[in-house]
């Protein structure tokens, strides 16, 4: 399961890095996660002073996350599409870092009787709406203090994944990730994971390149 506990070491990453908020876009299942949901992972951190906010197109998901976090006050959801929704999220950022988890993608897909992943016809903007999260991020604040984890890259670029590759990319996925590069080249470091459905993970380009592996998964 994609998740972002199997891409990076939570504690030691919120800890270390300073992570004062944390922004994902896509909050998916939480009652049927059974105990894997991300944001319900970061929420189990107990950081007192960390800021959560989660973006989630689709009504039901977004209900039943603002139900489960109804008692935690530094959880805040956000429903819509993400592009939407993420200008007004920014807004209540400060300049202290944040951990951006981008991991939005094909509200309400599902699969037929031959486990083949059926996706309903959405404008790209949400059906894949990485590209446009990450240029509307980095027009609105300095991310150079900030991590931002990008989930199932696969569905950009073919790869040595756990999961294999993208059966439906030609037809319902991105052509590559090179906008992530001419974004972030100069900012961050850039480490792949190929772990499930395969992780891009960008760290603060000062970050020791010798204690990365201490918080990717795997390494
Ligand atoms: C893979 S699930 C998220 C899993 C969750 N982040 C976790 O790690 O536990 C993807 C979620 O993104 C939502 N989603 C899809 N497209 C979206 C969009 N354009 N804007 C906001 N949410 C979207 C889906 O409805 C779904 O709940």
């Amino acid at each position: 399961m994609a998740k972002l506990q199997n891409a990076i070491n939570l504690r030691p990453t919120f800890e270390d890095f300073n992570i004062k908020h944390y922004v994902e876009t896509g909050t998916g299942g939480i009652l049927d996660s059974y105990g894997q949901n991300s944001l319900l992972q970061v929420s189990q951190l107990q950081i007192p002073d960390l800021r959560m906010h989660s973006i989630e197109i689709l009504d039901r998901i977004y209900n039943e996350a603002v139900d489960y976090f109804k008692d935690n006050d530094n959880v805040c959801m956000h429903l819509g599409a993400s592009h939407d929704k993420l200008p007004e999220t920014l807004e209540e950022l400060d300049e202290n870092p944040t951990l951006f988890f981008l991991d939005a993608h094909y509200p309400d897909s599902y699969r037929d009787e031959h486990n083949v992943e059926i996706i309903r016809d959405d404008p790209d903007y949400i059906k894949i709406p990485l590209e446009g999260e990450l240029r509307i991020i980095c027009q609105s604040r300095d991310v150079s203090k900030d991590i931002i984890v990008i989930d199932d890259i696969r569905i950009y670029q073919d790869g040595p994944y756990e999961h294999g590759n993208f059966e439906n990319r030609a037809v319902h996925g991105g052509q590559n990730l090179n906008f992530v590069e001419e974004l972030l080249d100069e900012t961050h470091i850039l480490v792949e994971s190929h772990l499930q459905e395969g992780y891009l993970i960008c760290f603060p380009v000062d970050t020791p390149e010798d204690t990365v592996r201490k918080y990717i998964v795997g390494a």
